[in-house]
């Protein structure tokens, strides 16, 4: 995907919409040569890239050098930045300068979390021709108020409540939705009542595309195996299989190898 617009025609034809998340210009590399439609930069980088619990301790910053890094090396795919915890919410002036931030490192698009109480930091950014994408259900960077990383949207009124927002975001011009951890019967019917694509994690197959984070894709994350994972590689183990190997060679003064070393 190159553009919002091909967000919009694919909602329009029903064509599913692909998006993994990438921190690092290595993996973005076989992101540019893969099929998938588009990339978040997701500030889930502070857990999978930084180790830290929550996503509480990105930082524009951080987020703006992970952008960077993956620009380079997806430098033509639809590339989305995650606006982290409270860059949103310091007022309009420094909601722009965090978008700005991620922008001019590469990002076509941001995304946040929420909507109650940053109305007006989503009009000023698509007021200012910035693709936004709204997130919704479980929104990690609430995770102490959530008391954790739980399903959203499983009683009536919550479930109202979050269709709401989701009618919010679309009237302020968001582009797409992230439906993350809600029942899936909740994110069919939002995707039914919008306009815009949904993109779920979690949400089951209702929504019109999805996304995972890339390491947990590949097996990279150790035991994270949540119910709505799937994996498609086991590649703590393939990975851990190849140092392993490289350990015995080098052990067994079997590398290097003559092709392996220069001559005079
Ligand atoms: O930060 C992230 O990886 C995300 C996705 C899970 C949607 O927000």
């Amino acid at each position: 995907m190159k553009s919002v617009l091909e967000f919009a025609a694919a909602k329009a034809s029903g064509r599913r919409i692909s998006m993994v998340t990438c921190y690092d210009t290595c993996l973005a590399r076989i992101m540019e040569a893969s099929a998938v439609d588009s990339l978040l930069v997701g500030d889930s980088a502070a857990m999978v890239m930084h180790g830290h619990p929550d996503t509480l301790a990105a930082t524009v910053e951080l987020m703006a050098m992970h952008t960077a890094a993956v620009r380079r090396g997806a430098p033509t795919r639809f590339l989305i930045g995650d606006l982290p915890f409270l860059s949103f919410r310091k007022g309009v002036p420094a909601a722009l300068d965090a978008v700005a931030a991620l922008m001019r490192a590469g990002a076509q698009a941001v995304k946040l979390e929420g909507v109650d109480g940053h109305e007006d930091a989503i009009a000023a950014m698509v007021g200012s021709g910035v693709p936004v994408m709204g997130h919704l259900g479980l929104t990690p960077q609430s995770v102490h108020a959530l008391a954790g990383f739980r399903v959203q949207g499983k009683s009536d009124e919550d479930a109202a409540r979050l269709l709401s927002q989701a009618r919010r975001l679309q009237q302020l011009g968001c582009f797409a939705l992230v439906l993350e951890c809600v029942p899936a019967r909740l994110a069919s019917q939002v995707t039914a009542e919008l306009r815009i694509p949904t993109i779920g994690i979690g949400a089951g197959a209702g929504c019109d595309g999805q996304v995972l984070v890339l390491q947990d894709l590949l097996g990279l994350s150790g035991g994270f195996r949540p119910k709505f994972l799937r994996t498609y590689l086991d590649g703590f183990e393939q990975l851990r299989g190849a140092v392993d190997r490289f350990d015995r060679d080098v052990k067994a003064g079997t590398f290097p190898g003559e092709e392996e070393s220069y001559g005079s």
